[in-house]
C-alpha cells in the first residue's frame, strides 16, 4: 500500500517513515513545509497519515477527499472550523482521527472498561501511573481515560467517585471509589496500571510506552484499516474492532 505522510520533517512523520516498511507500506511522499521534502503526493496515494500542525490539515483533508484518499488524522489541537473541513471530508472519504493512536492504550482502555463493567463495584480500583521526573502535569491524561473508562463500565459518575491519593485518617475505603496514583521518577516514558482488587483475588491491566513508536505503529495500522472502508469519521476504537 502506497501512503503519503503529512508532516514527515517532524518527530512523529520521522518515526512513521522509518517503520513504514515494516508494516508493509511504501512511502511515496514526504510532505512537510521544511526544506527538501515534497510539497504534495502523487496521485496514486492510497493513504495518507497526518501528523503535521492543524492549520495544515484544512487544505491537506480536502485535497485528499477530492481524490478519494484515505486519511488518519494524528494531529491534535484543532479549532472548530479546522474540525468542520475534517467532518466534510469525511462525507466523501474515510478519516481515522484519534488523540492517542496507541494500540496498547486503546486495548487497554475497552479492557478497562469491559473489566470493570463485568466485576461492578464489589472491586476496589486504583489506578496507578508512573512517569519521568520532567513531567509537570500529574495525574497523566491517559490515567484520567482509565479511570474514566471504570466509571462508564460502572455506570458511574467519575467525578463523585474518584479520589487523587491518601493521606491521614482517611477512614475505610468506600465502596465504588475509584483512586487515582501518581507516581515520578526517573525516565520512565510512561506506565499505567488499573488494579481491581477483591476479596479474594486482584486484577491487573498494566501498560507500559517505551517509546513514540507506539504512536506511530498505531497510525499505520490504521491507515491500513482504513483503505477501501465507506466514507465517515472512525476511532481507534473502530480499528481495533470494538465498535
Ligand atoms: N494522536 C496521537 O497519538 C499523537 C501522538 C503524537 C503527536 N501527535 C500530534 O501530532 C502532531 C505532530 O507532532 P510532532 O511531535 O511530530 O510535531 P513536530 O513539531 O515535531 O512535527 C510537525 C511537522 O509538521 C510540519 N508542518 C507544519 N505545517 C505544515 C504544513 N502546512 N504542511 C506540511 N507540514 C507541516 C512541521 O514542519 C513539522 O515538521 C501534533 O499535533 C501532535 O500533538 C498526536
Amino acid at each position: 500500500m502506497k501512503i503519503a505522510i503529512v508532516g514527515a520533517a517532524g518527530r512523529m512523520g520521522k518515526m512513521l517513515a522509518a517503520l513504514a516498511p515494516s508494516m508493509g507500506l511504501e512511502v511515496v511522499a514526504k510532505v512537510d513545509v521544511a526544506p527538501g521534502f515534497d510539497s504534495d503526493w502523487p496521485a496514486d496515494a492510497e493513504g495518507i497519515v497526518d501528523f503535521s500542525h492543524h492549520s495544515a490539515v484544512p487544505q491537506a483533508i480536502a485535497k485528499a477527499a477530492a481524490q478519494g484518499i484515505a486519511y488518519v488524522l494524528g494531529t491534535t489541537g484543532l479549532d472548530a472550523g479546522e474540525q468542520a473541513a475534517v467532518d466534510a471530508a469525511a462525507a466523501k472519504i474515510p478519516v481515522v482521527q484519534s488523540g492517542n493512536y496507541s494500540l496498547g492504550i486503546n486495548l487497554l482502555l475497552e479492557l478497562t472498561r469491559r473489566t470493570a463493567a463485568a466485576l461492578g463495584a464489589a472491586y476496589d480500583v486504583e489506578v496507578v501511573e508512573m512517569h519521568h521526573r520532567h513531567k509537570k502535569d500529574a495525574p497523566s491524561g491517559t490515567a484520567l481515560m482509565l479511570a474514566k473508562a471504570v466509571a462508564a463500565g460502572r455506570g458511574q459518575d467519575f467525578d463523585a467517585s474518584t479520589i487523587y491519593g491518601r493521606r491521614g485518617d482517611i477512614g475505610e475505603r468506600p465502596q465504588g471509589e475509584i483512586a487515582i496514583h501518581a507516581l515520578r521518577g526517573g525516565s520512565v516514558v510512561g506506565d499505567h496500571v488499573v488494579m481491581f482488587a477483591g476479596d479474594v483475588e486482584r486484577i491487573e491491566l498494566a501498560h507500559r510506552a517505551q517509546t513514540r513508536e507506539a504512536f506511530a505503529a498505531g497510525a499505520l495500522a490504521a491507515v491500513k484499516w482504513a483503505k477501501g472502508r465507506a466514507c465517515g469519521i472512525y476511532t481507534m476504537r473502530n480499528v481495533l474492532g470494538f465498535e
